[in-house]
């Protein structure tokens, strides 16, 4: 189906977020391309504006790193009649431990805590829409996250940025994993997947050997193209949940992630459920 052929019952709504580059950009081209409803999700006011023109989208401003900005976000984005996808793809990693204005360690409040917060000021939308969410992980939740401490999810204790930012991207796999287990009987199909590893503007705010491997040539030896890489998102996008994947799973393209995190009675999920609750009680 393409373009202004499609059914309009197949036309779906799919918010973007981290939608003004990298593997964000790449999925919401590839989605209006497809026919489908984008709506971009963006921080620097002048490249989401960049984007959504050169696509013809509506666009909303949000930095994660003010959750004041992610609630006027949710009113923004509630104002919309349906969200049949809300991709929470924005995130990244931080080259030193730094606490934001609402005083929570920066990576986690960026990749896990704004997620999770605006995903709960859509629930009811979300659930009226049948919706699928979407976390964009990382394969640095088994590299460097599988220490996860559910009592620790800001890394207090043994702070590394390659381990903060492991465990916020493991923060997100158990978040969508409680999200199916409370939310699923409404209607809402969570999945996260792994994107590989991609030559997009990742690493830009992060150390300088993180820097180096992601912005030099030597990012041809072994990253993938954005363009790529968001056919996995894309692919659960536009997915029927319980035919082309599993709610509350976490993959690596086609494939269910074999995770180094055990959480088998799913405690760890619920622990950083409460986590974000408790941190957020002002905001919910
Ligand atoms: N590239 C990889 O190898 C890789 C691997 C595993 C997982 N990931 C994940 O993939 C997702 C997309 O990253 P990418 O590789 O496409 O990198 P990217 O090109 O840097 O894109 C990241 C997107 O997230 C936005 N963002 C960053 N910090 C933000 C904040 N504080 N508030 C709101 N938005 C913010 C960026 O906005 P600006 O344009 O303003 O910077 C941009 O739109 C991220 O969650 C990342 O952790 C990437």
């Amino acid at each position: 189906m393409k373009g202004k052929s499609m059914e309009t019952e197949n036309r779906k709504t799919i918010v973007v977020t981290g939608g003004s580059d990298g593997i964000g950009a790449a999925a919401a081209r590839a989605l209006v391309k497809e026919g489908h409803r984008v709506i971009l999700v963006g921080r620097n006011p002048e490249k989401t504006a960049r984007v959504a023109g050169e696509l013809g989208v509506p666009y909303h401003l949000s930095d994660y790193a003010r959750l004041s900005d992610v609630v006027r976000l949710a009113e923004e984005l509630n104002a919309y009649e349906k969200i049949d996808v809300l991709a929470n793809n924005a995130g990244g990693a931080q080259k030193e431990r730094k606490l934001t204005g609402d005083g929570f360690e920066r990576t986690f409040q960026i990749n896990v805590l704004a997620q999770f917060l605006l995903t709960r000021l859509l629930i009811d939308k979300l659930a009226a829409s049948n919706a699928t969410v979407i976390q964009t992980a990382s394969i640095a939740a088994n590299l460097f996250g599988a220490d996860f401490d559910p009592a620790d999810p800001e890394s207090e204790r043994d702070y590394t940025p390659f381990r903060a930012y492991g465990r916020a991207k493991l923060g997100d796999i158990l978040f969508t994993r409680e999200l199916q287990r409370r939310y699923g009987d409404r209607g809402i199909s969570a999945v996260a997947f792994e994107p590989g590893v991609v030559r997009t503007n990742f690493g830009s705010e992060a150390s300088a050997f993180v820097n180096f491997c992601y912005h030099t040539p030597l990012k041809y030896l072994f990253t993938i193209s954005p363009e790529k890489s968001a056919r996995r998102l894309t692919r659960l996008a536009l997915g029927a949940p319980g035919a082309d994947f599993t709610p509350g799973e976490v993959y690596s393209y086609k494939k269910p992630l074999r995770l180094k995190f055990r959480d088998p009675d799913g405690s760890a999920a619920a622990s950083l459920w409460s986590a974000c609750e408790t941190r957020l009680k002002d905001f919910l």
